[in-house]
């Protein structure tokens, strides 16, 4: 399908977006078109595996647009995320031009377009049509300074650089922001993003993701994959642990057992791989405890 009808309806773009292995609930692929129509950021908040990176990557082959991904951490810094200048290449150049009577302007000799390491904003305002697409993952990570630096670039795509004067987007890049919500974000940075709570997918469409993502295990056994976890995450349950297992550990799951060649869910290869739906030994020992009336 072509960018321009992925964008004719919601239905379109979950079509698109499932032809590129990517199965998404009605009210994201809603919130994901208003985004494109109105040209806004999205930023998408939920549980750890929810699909919230695999969105953008989706997105960026739906849209056939190169994808920039721009991975935030404690302690960023502007010229990791925008640009810098490349010193070592300035000072060989002006070495190379330094002579006794030398009358040039040496600022405009080192801030030239040569000497200047774009990094994935920069790109993205700069990358010509049809433009890109840019992922600023885990933007609850970076520090509050960065999300202030964020907001010229969000509210209207461009960015002011003290050597080289306004930045602006030829075309606006598609934008999408996500956040495991280990902090609040400023709210100057929510206001100028449409946002979208990522939940755990219901039953059907995980059973739906991990037949698509895991074609080689039988649909019974996708079927007691998505149904343990399910009840895993159940109201009933979920109290139980400390960290619930997302689509990204079900599908990984299903591709355990898939080697291991079982045919069914039992009391032991439940626990022979548990280490891939839970990451903590506090959760395998729940896990454990549980496991009766789970599997009942
Ligand atoms: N809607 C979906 N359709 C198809 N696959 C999905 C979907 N959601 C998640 N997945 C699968 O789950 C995996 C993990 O998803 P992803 O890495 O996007 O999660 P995340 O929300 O970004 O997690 P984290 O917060 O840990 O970064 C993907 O690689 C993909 O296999
Ligand atoms: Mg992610």
């Amino acid at each position: 399908m072509s960018p321009a009808g992925a964008l004719a309806s919601i239905d379109a773009l979950m079509a698109a977006l499932a032809q590129e292995g990517y199965l998404a609930e009605r009210r994201l692929a809603t919130a994901v078109f208003l985004a494109l129509r109105l040209e806004r950021p999205l930023l998408l908040e939920g549980a750890p595996g929810v699909g919230k990176t695999e969105l953008a990557k989706a997105l960026a082959r739906v849209m056939q647009r190169q994808m920039l991904r721009l991975q935030c951490y404690d302690g960023m810094e502007q010229r990791e995320a925008l640009y810098e200048w490349n010193h070592a290449a300035q000072l060989l150049h002006l070495r190379a031009i330094q002579s006794p009577d030398a009358t040039s302007n040496l600022e405009q000799a080192v801030y030239q377009d040569r000497f200047l390491i774009r990094r994935p904003l920069l790109q993205a305002l700069d990358m010509p049509a049809p433009g890109a697409v840019l992922l600023i993952d885990e933007v609850d990570r970076a520090d509050e300074p960065f999300e202030a630096f964020l907001l010229e670039y969000l509210g209207e795509y461009q960015i002011s650089i003290p050597e080289l004067g306004t930045v602006k987007a030829t075309v606006p890049p598609i934008t999408i922001l996500t956040s495991n919500r280990t902090r609040d974000l400023h709210d100057a940075v929510k206001r100028r993003c449409l946002f979208h709570w990522m939940d755990y997918p219901d039953q059907a469409r995980e059973l739906a993701i991990v037949r698509t993502q895991v074609p080689q295990a039988t649909e019974a056994l996708a079927a007691q994959v998505a149904a343990f976890v399910a009840k895993v995450r159940s109201a009933a349950f979920a109290s139980n642990f400390e960290r619930l297992p997302g689509i990204a550990e079900s599908v990984e799951w299903a591709r355990a057992l898939v080697m291991l060649q079982a045919q069914h869910l039992d009391a032991e290869c439940v626990m022979d791989t548990a280490g891939v739906l839970f990451k903590q030994q506090d959760d395998v020992l729940n896990l454990q405890n549980s496991l009766d009336a789970l599997l009942a």
